[in-house]
Protein backbone atom coordinates (compact mmCIF):
# COMPACT_ATOMS: atom_id res chain seq x y z
CA UNK A 1 0.00 0.00 0.00
CA UNK A 2 1.23 3.15 -0.95
CA UNK A 3 1.10 6.19 1.68
CA UNK A 4 -0.89 9.11 0.30
CA UNK A 5 1.77 12.24 0.19
CA UNK A 6 0.85 14.81 2.84
CA UNK A 7 1.84 18.49 2.56
CA UNK A 8 1.45 20.42 5.58
CA UNK A 9 1.81 23.69 6.21
CA UNK A 10 2.50 25.04 10.00
CA UNK A 11 1.71 28.79 10.12
CA UNK A 12 2.75 28.97 14.08
CA UNK A 13 1.80 32.48 15.56
CA UNK A 14 1.50 34.10 11.98
CA UNK A 15 -1.55 35.61 10.04
CA UNK A 16 -3.88 37.41 11.92
CA UNK A 17 -8.03 36.94 11.78
CA UNK A 18 -8.11 38.85 8.20
CA UNK A 19 -4.93 37.46 6.31
CA UNK A 20 -6.20 34.00 7.70
CA UNK A 21 -9.54 34.21 5.97
CA UNK A 22 -7.46 36.00 2.62
CA UNK A 23 -4.89 32.96 2.60
CA UNK A 24 -7.48 30.20 3.15
CA UNK A 25 -9.66 31.61 0.28
CA UNK A 26 -6.60 31.97 -1.68
CA UNK A 27 -5.03 28.99 -0.73
CA UNK A 28 -8.62 26.86 -2.01
CA UNK A 29 -8.33 28.34 -4.98
CA UNK A 30 -4.71 27.91 -5.87
CA UNK A 31 -4.47 24.35 -5.13
CA UNK A 32 -5.97 21.57 -7.80
CA UNK A 33 -9.09 20.16 -6.36
CA UNK A 34 -7.24 17.07 -7.01
CA UNK A 35 -4.86 17.51 -5.18
CA UNK A 36 -6.85 19.45 -1.82
CA UNK A 37 -7.00 15.93 -0.21
CA UNK A 38 -3.15 15.63 0.61
CA UNK A 39 -2.98 19.32 1.93
CA UNK A 40 -3.36 20.39 5.73
CA UNK A 41 -2.66 23.26 7.64
CA UNK A 42 -2.10 24.17 11.35
CA UNK A 43 -3.40 27.52 12.39
CA UNK A 44 -3.06 29.35 15.41
CA UNK A 45 -5.74 28.67 17.76
CA UNK A 46 -7.33 31.62 17.42
CA UNK A 47 -7.56 31.80 14.02
CA UNK A 48 -8.87 28.47 13.48
CA UNK A 49 -12.56 29.44 13.29
CA UNK A 50 -11.91 31.73 10.75
CA UNK A 51 -9.70 28.77 8.79
CA UNK A 52 -12.44 26.21 9.40
CA UNK A 53 -15.00 28.64 7.80
CA UNK A 54 -13.33 29.48 4.84
CA UNK A 55 -11.79 26.21 4.09
CA UNK A 56 -15.62 24.66 3.79
CA UNK A 57 -16.43 23.19 0.46
CA UNK A 58 -13.15 22.08 -0.28
CA UNK A 59 -10.93 18.72 0.34
CA UNK A 60 -7.88 20.91 2.64
CA UNK A 61 -8.22 19.90 6.08
CA UNK A 62 -6.77 21.91 9.35
CA UNK A 63 -6.00 21.11 12.31
CA UNK A 64 -3.98 22.89 15.82
CA UNK A 65 -0.55 23.44 16.19
CA UNK A 66 -0.70 21.90 19.96
CA UNK A 67 -3.38 20.51 22.49
CA UNK A 68 -3.55 20.04 26.26
CA UNK A 69 -3.81 16.40 27.94
CA UNK A 70 -6.61 16.92 29.36
CA UNK A 71 -10.21 17.56 27.45
CA UNK A 72 -11.40 19.55 30.18
CA UNK A 73 -10.86 20.98 33.72
CA UNK A 74 -9.30 23.80 35.51
CA UNK A 75 -6.08 24.55 33.21
CA UNK A 76 -6.22 27.73 32.34
CA UNK A 77 -5.03 28.76 28.77
CA UNK A 78 -5.09 25.46 27.72
CA UNK A 79 -6.76 24.09 23.94
CA UNK A 80 -9.16 20.94 23.87
CA UNK A 81 -8.61 18.58 21.69
CA UNK A 82 -12.74 17.74 22.17
CA UNK A 83 -13.37 21.47 20.58
CA UNK A 84 -10.87 20.87 18.09
CA UNK A 85 -12.62 17.99 17.15
CA UNK A 86 -16.42 19.79 17.81
CA UNK A 87 -15.03 22.29 15.13
CA UNK A 88 -14.54 20.69 12.45
CA UNK A 89 -10.47 19.86 12.76
CA UNK A 90 -8.70 16.73 12.03
CA UNK A 91 -5.59 16.84 13.08
CA UNK A 92 -2.63 18.25 15.57
CA UNK A 93 0.85 18.51 15.83
CA UNK A 94 2.53 17.38 18.86
CA UNK A 95 5.82 18.30 20.68
CA UNK A 96 7.02 20.39 17.87
CA UNK A 97 10.45 21.12 19.27
CA UNK A 98 9.20 24.86 19.54
CA UNK A 99 7.23 23.40 22.29
CA UNK A 100 10.25 21.53 23.85
CA UNK A 101 12.25 24.03 23.68
CA UNK A 102 10.27 27.58 24.68
CA UNK A 103 7.41 25.42 26.65
CA UNK A 104 9.51 22.63 28.24
CA UNK A 105 7.44 19.99 26.60
CA UNK A 106 8.40 16.27 28.06
CA UNK A 107 8.21 13.06 26.28
CA UNK A 108 5.47 11.89 28.53
CA UNK A 109 3.40 14.82 28.48
CA UNK A 110 3.04 14.27 25.00
CA UNK A 111 2.25 10.92 24.93
CA UNK A 112 -0.48 11.41 27.17
CA UNK A 113 -1.46 14.12 24.48
CA UNK A 114 -1.79 11.86 21.66
CA UNK A 115 -3.77 9.64 23.96
CA UNK A 116 -5.89 12.33 24.41
CA UNK A 117 -6.75 13.20 20.51
CA UNK A 118 -6.96 9.48 19.59
CA UNK A 119 -9.74 9.38 22.40
CA UNK A 120 -11.49 11.79 20.26
CA UNK A 121 -11.17 10.63 16.83
CA UNK A 122 -7.99 12.90 16.01
CA UNK A 123 -5.04 12.39 14.10
CA UNK A 124 -2.00 13.07 15.97
CA UNK A 125 1.19 13.90 14.39
CA UNK A 126 4.46 13.40 16.66
CA UNK A 127 7.36 15.64 15.68
CA UNK A 128 10.56 14.09 16.60
CA UNK A 129 14.47 15.57 15.73
CA UNK A 130 17.69 16.01 16.91
CA UNK A 131 19.75 19.46 17.83
CA UNK A 132 22.71 19.78 16.18
CA UNK A 133 24.48 19.13 19.31
CA UNK A 134 23.28 16.24 19.96
CA UNK A 135 24.19 15.42 15.59
CA UNK A 136 27.49 16.04 16.12
CA UNK A 137 27.60 14.41 18.99
CA UNK A 138 26.40 11.19 16.69
CA UNK A 139 22.93 11.04 18.76
CA UNK A 140 20.58 10.89 15.80
CA UNK A 141 19.09 7.41 16.17
CA UNK A 142 19.01 7.33 20.23
CA UNK A 143 17.55 10.50 20.18
CA UNK A 144 14.81 9.75 17.69
CA UNK A 145 14.11 6.31 19.21
CA UNK A 146 14.24 7.60 22.40
CA UNK A 147 11.50 10.17 21.63
CA UNK A 148 9.28 7.56 19.61
CA UNK A 149 8.97 5.18 22.50
CA UNK A 150 8.63 7.66 24.99
CA UNK A 151 6.11 10.44 22.72
CA UNK A 152 4.40 7.23 21.51
CA UNK A 153 4.16 4.98 25.02
CA UNK A 154 -0.13 5.41 25.05
CA UNK A 155 -0.58 5.14 21.29
CA UNK A 156 -2.72 3.01 19.24
CA UNK A 157 -1.48 3.08 15.83
CA UNK A 158 -4.82 1.28 14.49
CA UNK A 159 -6.06 4.95 14.50
CA UNK A 160 -4.47 8.03 12.59
CA UNK A 161 -0.87 8.52 13.57
CA UNK A 162 1.79 10.20 11.46
CA UNK A 163 5.69 11.27 12.66
CA UNK A 164 7.37 14.02 11.40
CA UNK A 165 11.12 14.22 11.52
CA UNK A 166 12.00 18.20 12.14
CA UNK A 167 16.09 18.10 12.74
CA UNK A 168 16.24 21.45 15.17
CA UNK A 169 19.01 23.06 13.37
CA UNK A 170 16.90 23.19 10.29
CA UNK A 171 13.79 24.61 11.29
CA UNK A 172 13.27 28.38 10.15
CA UNK A 173 17.38 28.38 9.61
CA UNK A 174 17.27 28.31 5.57
CA UNK A 175 19.56 25.16 6.23
CA UNK A 176 17.81 21.80 4.86
CA UNK A 177 18.54 18.11 5.57
CA UNK A 178 20.70 17.04 2.41
CA UNK A 179 18.26 14.01 1.34
CA UNK A 180 21.13 11.50 2.34
CA UNK A 181 20.59 12.64 5.99
CA UNK A 182 16.79 13.03 5.73
CA UNK A 183 16.70 9.40 4.06
CA UNK A 184 18.88 8.08 7.15
CA UNK A 185 16.72 9.87 9.71
CA UNK A 186 13.85 8.41 8.21
CA UNK A 187 14.83 5.14 8.07
CA UNK A 188 15.55 5.08 11.56
CA UNK A 189 11.77 5.76 12.37
CA UNK A 190 10.95 3.58 10.01
CA UNK A 191 12.76 0.17 11.41
CA UNK A 192 11.72 1.51 15.19
CA UNK A 193 7.99 1.65 13.65
CA UNK A 194 8.62 -2.10 12.10
CA UNK A 195 10.30 -3.54 15.03
CA UNK A 196 7.58 -2.48 17.27
CA UNK A 197 4.40 -2.67 14.98
CA UNK A 198 6.05 -5.55 12.01
CA UNK A 199 4.31 -5.10 8.40
CA UNK A 200 2.02 -2.16 10.05
CA UNK A 201 4.70 -0.21 10.74
CA UNK A 202 4.97 0.43 6.92
CA UNK A 203 1.47 2.19 6.77
CA UNK A 204 2.77 4.97 9.22
CA UNK A 205 3.64 7.94 7.35
CA UNK A 206 7.02 9.92 7.82
CA UNK A 207 6.66 12.99 7.19
CA UNK A 208 10.29 15.73 6.87
CA UNK A 209 10.02 19.28 8.09
CA UNK A 210 12.70 21.77 8.29
CA UNK A 211 13.13 24.66 5.60
CA UNK A 212 11.40 23.06 2.98
CA UNK A 213 11.11 25.22 -0.14
CA UNK A 214 10.00 25.29 -3.52
CA UNK A 215 13.33 24.48 -4.67
CA UNK A 216 14.08 21.76 -2.84
CA UNK A 217 10.46 19.94 -2.10
CA UNK A 218 10.54 17.94 -5.64
CA UNK A 219 14.41 16.27 -4.44
CA UNK A 220 13.20 15.65 -0.63
CA UNK A 221 10.12 14.12 -1.87
CA UNK A 222 11.15 11.24 -3.36
CA UNK A 223 13.51 10.21 -0.78
CA UNK A 224 12.58 6.73 0.51
CA UNK A 225 9.88 6.55 3.38
CA UNK A 226 9.57 10.41 2.97
CA UNK A 227 5.63 10.32 3.30
CA UNK A 228 4.55 13.93 3.31
CA UNK A 229 6.55 17.56 4.74
CA UNK A 230 5.74 19.45 7.49
CA UNK A 231 6.44 23.39 5.87
CA UNK A 232 6.96 26.46 8.18
CA UNK A 233 8.11 29.36 6.40
CA UNK A 234 7.13 28.41 2.99
CA UNK A 235 3.65 27.88 4.12
CA UNK A 236 3.30 31.48 4.75
CA UNK A 237 2.80 32.64 1.04
CA UNK A 238 0.44 31.10 -1.20
CA UNK A 239 2.58 30.96 -4.10
CA UNK A 240 5.80 29.00 -2.64
CA UNK A 241 3.14 26.80 -0.51
CA UNK A 242 1.08 25.54 -3.98
CA UNK A 243 4.62 24.98 -5.65
CA UNK A 244 5.74 22.96 -3.30
CA UNK A 245 2.15 20.76 -3.62
CA UNK A 246 2.54 21.06 -7.49
CA UNK A 247 6.63 19.93 -7.37
CA UNK A 248 5.59 17.15 -4.44
CA UNK A 249 2.33 15.33 -5.75
P1 LIG B 1 10.46 25.82 8.49
O1 LIG B 1 9.67 25.24 9.75
O2 LIG B 1 9.86 25.22 7.25
O3 LIG B 1 10.26 27.32 8.57
O4 LIG B 1 11.90 25.43 8.66
C1 LIG B 1 9.28 23.89 9.80
C2 LIG B 1 8.53 23.61 11.06
O5 LIG B 1 8.83 24.23 12.09
O6 LIG B 1 7.61 22.78 11.09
Amino acid sequence: MKIPFRIAGNWKLNKNIKEAAEFTKGLVSAIDVKQQPNVTVYPPALVAQTVAENLKGSKITWGLQNCYSQLEGAFTGENSAGTLKEMGGSSCLIGHSERRIYFAETDLQLAVKILCLQKVGLEAVLCVGETIEQRRASLVRPIIESQLELGLCHADFSKPIAIAYEPVWAIGTGEVARPDQVFEAHSVVRSWLMRKLSESGEKIPIWYGGSVKPDNAGELARVENVNGFLIGGASLKIADFSAIVKESL
